[in-house]
């Protein structure tokens, strides 16, 4: 496993549709688990491929209930809403309040291409949402209702 370079804010690969896997083979693995060591070196909870400079329709998540890994995801159903604090990677510093549904169903492949759902409620259906939009070129800054001030960034510490 290695760590991968986090591509920052201006870079325009975020801003790219990611293209589908179609190769389930052991470039695919080690590019899971490179994302898996990056995001967590990171203290990320979610990381997507454009992320590291991949236009692939690859996401890793983990809040905390260890990884989870979707190769091309889509959002199959949504429900609800729920007001989020949001950071990135991409984005050292910066959150922002966002809407997101409050439940989704992803339906995606494993590493090996066995399709799977996974319905995810709260702060792990916001982290799908957010990193799913990675992979369209969407980034949470143009979800926010507003940013944080620096009021309120203090006291997320
Ligand atoms: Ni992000």
């Amino acid at each position: 496993m290695a760590l991968r370079n986090i591509v920052k804010d201006g870079d325009e690969i975020l801003t790219k549709v990611c293209r589908p896997v179609e190769k389930f083979d052991a470039k695919l693995a080690a590019l899971l688990d490179d994302m898996a060591e990056t995001m967590h070196k990171a203290d990320g909870v979610g990381l997507a491929a454009p992320q590291v400079g991949l236009l692939r329709r690859v996401v890793v998540v983990d809040i905390g209930e260890g990884v989870i890994e979707f190769v091309n995801p889509e959002i199959t159903e949504q429900s609800g809403e729920q007001e989020c604090v949001e950071g990135c990677l991409s984005f050292p510093g910066e959150y922002g309040i966002t809407k997101r549904p409050y439940r989704v169903v992803v339906r995606a492949q494993d590493r090996n291409g066995k399709f799977f759902e996974l319905e995810s409620e709260g702060f792990r259906a916001d982290a799908c949402c957010h990193e799913i939009d990675h992979l369209n070129g969407i980034t949470f800054k143009s979800r926010t209702v507003r940013m944080l001030t620096q009021e309120e960034l203090e006291n997320l510490k």
